[in-house]
């Protein structure tokens, strides 16, 4: 059975992946053969420069698990990525066309693994690109899944995905997952540093996040950032900040019920 596309956001775009690959959990196989001699290039373009951006700008976790995504010259084979991976932490990445529907979203990351998307962008949106491409999948995502503490988060975030789905929740756990998982700060002893996908795969934001003057970096505060609305197509107005993984961990465990319940009668903050 074919599984219906999904469209980021209001956006009346259509999808840019091929759902009619994917099957009924909307993953599909990486077809490493069908990237061209261009996607290779756009890919070893992204990575030379990123990598040299996120020198002082991303989380230790994240610098030292960065080499394990292996070749940075070619998009690299998810298969590839996942004999280091799963030896590490247990998690594996497995393809999908785009974005896909909450529930087996949070179904994937419950049983550790997390869904990339398997094309890239055009060379037109090396600068920008609004949707999820393999390169912000890989780059932003994975080296953090070799983190024990923030790997046990993302399966918990899951886990509390598919709770909050029962009692129609998800629009205050999608934003914790923007504000943490995407778009998240961390407070190290070199600095202010970045662990959200969003800013570590984005030239523009990692400098926006971390040395500009304009935005504001409060610390994390789970029923604040519950009730923050975000913006998907500029940079952030606000990050929230911790000072470790296991503080994130802690801060998320306790059972959230009671705090959707608060939620309900009170009104959205601004981005
Ligand atoms: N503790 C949350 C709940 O009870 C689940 C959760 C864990 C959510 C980790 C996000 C991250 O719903
Ligand atoms: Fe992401």
């Amino acid at each position: 059975m074919a599984v219906q596309p999904v469209v980021y956001g209001s956006s009346e775009r259509p999808p840019r992946g091929d759902y009619a690959r994917a099957a009924d959990d909307y993953t599909c196989p990486q077809d490493h053969a069908a990237y061209t001699e261009q996607d290779h290039d756009t890919y070893r373009r992204l990575y030379a420069r990123q990598a040299a951006l996120v020198q002082g700008r991303a989380c230790e976790a994240f610098i030292r698990a960065l080499p394990a995504l292996g070749e940075c010259d070619r998009i690299p084979r998810f298969e590839a990525i996942n004999e280091r991976l799963s030896r590490a932490t247990g998690w594996e990445i497995v393809g999908v066309p785009g974005l896909i529907p909450e529930v087996p979203f949070f179904s994937l990351l419950a049983s550790r693994r997390f869904p990339v998307t398997d094309w890239i962008r055009t060379p037109a949106e090396f600068d920008y690109i609004v949707e999820p491409d393999v390169f912000h999948g890989l780059f932003g995502h994975v080296p953090l899944l070799f983190d024990p503490v923030f790997a046990d988060h993302m399966q918990a975030y899951g886990l509390g995905g598919l709770k909050a789905q029962r009692l129609g929740a998800c629009e205050h756990l999608s934003r914790l997952y923007w504000y943490t998982v995407e778009f998240g700060l961390i407070r190290e002893p070199a600095g202010l540093r970045a662990y959200g996908a969003g800013i570590l795969s984005s030239p523009g934001e990692l400098r926006h996040a971390i040395e500009s003057p304009e935005p504001l970096r409060v610390p994390l505060d789970i029923e604040r950032v519950m009730r923050t609305r975000y913006k998907i197509d500029t940079f952030q107005h606000t990050y929230f900040v911790i000072d470790s993984f296991q503080e994130l961990f802690d801060k998320t465990a306790p059972d959230f019920t009671p705090i959707y319940e608060r939620l309900r009668g009170q009104p959205e903050l601004q981005p």
